[in-house]
């Protein structure tokens, strides 16, 4: 695979680390690609029966790499991270997540696609698309309305402020909340119990679950993409990339 994606396989468990952890996992084109390809070879593989997604030092990922944004902005639907999306909407095996730490952007957008989801007591979820003068995206202006009510959808892809686990087990966006010390160890017990349930019996409960309402997900994925690559070129987003970027002269 490649340095900034660690692949481990173990009893079933395709585990995929971020690991990127001097820019806090943020997710460069070359993640995606890896990623996409991971999940693409775990739909065929029999002996991968769920994937694990997690992020190396404490920290699941800070999204989208903003200078890779401004260098390489995705330009359709067939860029990087819209097709890592779409390879993880049509994942026909449970995707488990750990998360610790920040969960930006897509680092939180990807867990509603994810079958179970464990976070740390510590961890910080963020959407700050508005801040950044994009928009939502990962399907989140659809599932997160469904999951979360219109209030709190609103609230947290409005307001874009970091949120807590309590929050986000309010949004049903994760799971279970554990102790930081007890993360790797509690999703990889719920990876590997997964792994030994009748696979085929989990692959047609999985496709039950999200099977009808795909074709809606990825009709949303096209939408707010378009909207998306739009507002990237717009001032406002440069606007916020450049602030951000200059930050570290700053320091
Ligand atoms: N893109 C590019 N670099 C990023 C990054 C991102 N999304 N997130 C973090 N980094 C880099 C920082 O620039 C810094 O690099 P440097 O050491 O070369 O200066 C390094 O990772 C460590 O980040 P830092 O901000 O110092 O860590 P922190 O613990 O204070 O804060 C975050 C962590 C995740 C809260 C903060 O980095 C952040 O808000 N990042 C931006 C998240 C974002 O807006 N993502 C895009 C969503 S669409």
């Amino acid at each position: 695979m490649s340095d900034t994606l660690l692949t481990k396989r173990e009893a079933g468990v395709l585990t995929l680390t971020f690991n990127r952890p001097e820019k806090k996992n943020a997710f460069t084109h070359a993640m995606y690609e890896a990623a996409t390809a991971a999940l693409k070879q775990a739909a065929t593989d029999d002996e991968v029966r769920v994937v694990l997604l997690t992020g190396a030092g404490s920290v699941f990922t800070a999204g989208n790499d903003i200078g890779d944004f401004m260098e390489h902005p995705p330009a359709g639907e067939d860029s990087a991270v819209f097709l890592f999306l779409k390879a993880l909407v049509d994942a026909p095996k449970p995707v488990l997540a750990a998360v610790d730490g920040p969960a930006v952007g897509i680092g939180t957008t990807m867990l509603l696609h994810c079958d179970y989801v464990v976070a740390s007591e510590r961890v910080r979820f963020h959407m700050p698309f508005v801040q950044l003068g994009l928009c939502a995206e990962g399907a989140s202006s659809l599932l997160i309305p469904r999951m979360a009510g219109y209030a709190l959808a609103s609230e947290l892809l409005l307001f874009g402020e970091p949120f807590d686990a309590a929050t986000a087990l309010r949004a049903g966006i994760i799971n279970k909340v554990v102790p930081a010390e007890s993360l790797q160890e509690v999703a990889a017990e719920r990876a590997r119990t997964l792994a030994s349930r009748p696979a085929e019996a989990v692959r047609v409960t999985k496709e039950l679950i999200r099977g009808p309402r795909r074709e809606e997900t990825h009709a949303t994925l096209a939408r707010e993409g378009a909207k998306f690559i739009e507002r990237l070129g717009s001032t406002e987003a440069q606007e916020a990339f450049m602030a951000f970027m200059s930050r570290g002269s700053k320091k």
